[in-house]
Order: C-alpha cells, then sequence, then structure tokens
C-alpha cells in the first residue's frame, strides 16, 4: 500500500486529488457546512479509493488529467460522506481521532453535512466529468445504501449468514472500490473488456480490504485499532472473519454485553483459527483480483497493482498475528 501511495505519479495525482476535495468539501454556500465537511476530509484516511482511480488510470496507459482527478475527488467525498452517516448511525464519538461530527454538531446537521458531501460529489460528477462517471458513482452510491441497509437488518441476528454477510460488505465496501477503478477506466474510454476487469479488480481488493478490517476488529489490541477491540460484537455486528471461524459463540453474543464476555468469545475465535481462515479466504480473493488485471504495459504500474493485495494482506496479518488478545 505505501508503494501505491509512494509512486510519483500516484503521488502527484493525490497532491491534486487533495485540492479538489477539500475545494469540494468547502463549496457550501454556507460556511458552517464547509467547516464540518472540511474537518472530516482534513481528519485523515489513506486515500486508497482515488489512488486506486489513479492508478488505474495509469494502467490503461493515461496520464490522469483534470477529469480523472475530479473523479478520484469524488470517490473520496463519497467515502467521507458514507463515514459521517456511519458513525451517525452507530453513535461513534471519534473517527480518525477526532470528534465525530454527530458529536460536535448533533445528528440533524451531521446527517445533511453527509448529505451534502454526497450530492456535491454527485454534483461535481456530472458537470466536470461526465455523465456516464455520474452514472458509476451514483449506481455505487445505491449499493453502498442497499449493504448498509442490510448490515443493519441482521444485527444481533447470530443467525447470520455468510452469504447475506458478503452480500452487504460487497455493498458497503467493495462497490466504492469498484466504482474508483471503473470511473478512471470509463475516462480512458477502455474497452468493455478492459472496463470489466479493472472493476473486477477493485471490487476484490474492496471486500478483502473491508474483511481484513473486520478481521482486525476481533484480532487486534484496542491501542492498535484507536478504538476498542471488539467493537463490532459490542454493535451487533457478526462479520464475516466471526461467521466463517465455526467457533461455537452464540451462547456469548447478545446485547450489552460486558468486556470479559467480549474477551471470551475474541479468545474462542482465536482458537478456532479465525486468522489462519480469514487470511486464507483474502488471498483467494487476491488472486482473483489479480488474475482480473489486464494487459498492462507500463511494468511499474503492472507490478504495483499486482502486489498490491497480497502486499496489504500481509500487512495486515501482521497486525493480527502478533497482538495477543485477552
Ligand atoms: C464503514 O464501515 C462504513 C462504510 C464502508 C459504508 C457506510 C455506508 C453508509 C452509512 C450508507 C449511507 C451512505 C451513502 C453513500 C448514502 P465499518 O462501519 O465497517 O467501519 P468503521 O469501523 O470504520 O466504522
Ligand atoms: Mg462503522
Amino acid at each position: 500500500m505505501d508503494q501505491l501511495l509512494s509512486t510519483p505519479a500516484i503521488a502527484q495525482g493525490l497532491r491534486k486529488v487533495e485540492t479538489r476535495v477539500q475545494r469540494l468539501g468547502g463549496s457550501s454556500a454556507l460556511p458552517a457546512i464547509n467547516d464540518a465537511a472540511g474537518r472530516i476530509i482534513r481528519a485523515g484516511g489513506k486515500r486508497l479509493r482515488p489512488a486506486m482511480t489513479l492508478a488505474t488510470s495509469l494502467a490503461l496507459g493515461k496520464t490522469p488529467d483534470r477529469r480523472v482527478v475530479t473523479a478520484a475527488a469524488c470517490v473520496e467525498l463519497i467515502h467521507a460522506g458514507s463515514l459521517v452517516h456511519d458513525d451517525l448511525m452507530d453513535g461513534a464519538t471519534q473517527r480518525r481521532g477526532a470528534r465525530t461530527l454527530n458529536a460536535e454538531l448533533g445528528d440533524g446537521r451531521a446527517l445533511v453535512v453527509g448529505d451534502f458531501m454526497l450530492a456535491r460529489a454527485g454534483l461535481a460528477a456530472i458537470t466536470a466529468v461526465s455523465r456516464p462517471v455520474a452514472e458509476v458513482l451514483a449506481a455505487a452510491v445505491v449499493e453502498l445504501a442497499e449493504g448498509q441497509y442490510l448490515e443493519t437488518t441482521d444485527l444481533f441476528n447470530p443467525h447470520r449468514t455468510k452469504e447475506s454477510a458478503l452480500r452487504s460488505v460487497t455493498g458497503k465496501t467493495a462497490a466504492l472500490f469498484r466504482a474508483g477503478c471503473l470511473v478512471a477506466a470509463v475516462c480512458a474510454h477502455a474497452s468493455d473488456e478492459d472496463r470489466v476487469r479493472m472493476a473486477a479488480y477493485g471490487e476484490r481488493f474492496g471486500l478483502l480490504f473491508q474483511i481484513l478490517d473486520d478481521l482486525l476488529d476481533l484480532t487486534a489490541s484496542s491501542e492498535r485499532l484507536g478504538k476498542p477491540a471488539g467493537n463490532d460484537l459490542r454493535q451487533g455486528v457478526y462479520s464475516l472473519p466471526l461467521l466463517m471461524t465455526g467457533a461455537d459463540v452464540s451462547d456469548l453474543l447478545g446485547r450489552d454485553m460486558s468486556d470479559e464476555r467480549v474477551e471470551e468469545v475474541l479468545r474462542r475465535l482465536r482458537a478456532g483459527g479465525i486468522v489462519d481462515i480469514t487470511l486464507a479466504y483474502c488471498r483467494d480473493l487476491a488472486a482473483d483480483a489479480v488474475t482480473a488485471l489486464p494487459a498492462i504495459r507500463d511494468q511499474e504500474v503492472a507490478t504495483l497493482l499486482r502486489e498490491l493485495p497480497d502486499a496489504y494482506i500481509q500487512r495486515v496479518a501482521s497486525l493480527a498475528q502478533l497482538t495477543p488478545v485477552g
């Protein structure tokens, strides 16, 4: 991942994306909205989704131009807006080391600031990129909402199926990674086959990204996460790593779990092989992602995209495996 973000052409593009996201987030007629959106945008984040947009453009032989930069900025703005809504739904008070908008401004204002960010991205896509790109992004927002909705229907459901969990993460996370790659392919006027290939790459990467995030929630220490470990359990989100492990924890799941109970679930999952099972699943997704890649002329970009999924898994594996739980 560091390799991706530090590749000169991508790092240079990301600086432009940063300016564009901040400009879009600060474009309301109401200064208070600009302050709120700006705080979330400036609070951090890896900018992985726009980096994928830029990398796709390079992979398809195009130096990212103004339209690709704007499309990448729209992807990041949608991501940031969705996090505002996610924190509101979770009642979270901290994100990226800063206070969430719902904690700072109240739920109603946070809701409309998130709406502003999503709508502003849509407006920029249609006015400053192209209608096909705006369509791709709007379709991704639909999928995000569906994936997130599906998660709420399974909260505290000990019988949640793996299929339902997979469908949810495909919508709530993989769809935007997919769209991030696809918009660059659309801007590059790539062939239908290359569009499908890059979209599949983005989707597979997005899936493994979210599944590893869910694994860390169940295995990494609170200090590493910057939020309490086992947060998903407390919130009633029984994620794919938990469901895949096959350790019987259903007698312990429920509302208002004590710290001891959460720790016992984490211990059983660890003993049931959660780390190895999840990593193996993600390695299969990584292999699928790499298989989906089209032929790429630029060898540096080809290597980057081929190595990214496994490098990301490796990085998370060291976080998940070295940290004792409980
Ligand atoms: C973070 O995941 C949340 C998402 C990836 C998507 C959130 C989507 C919505 C709130 C739907 C509404 C959005 C739109 C675009 C209408 P997480 O909760 O697993 O991760 P976290 O630990 O970072 O909170
Ligand atoms: Mg959340």
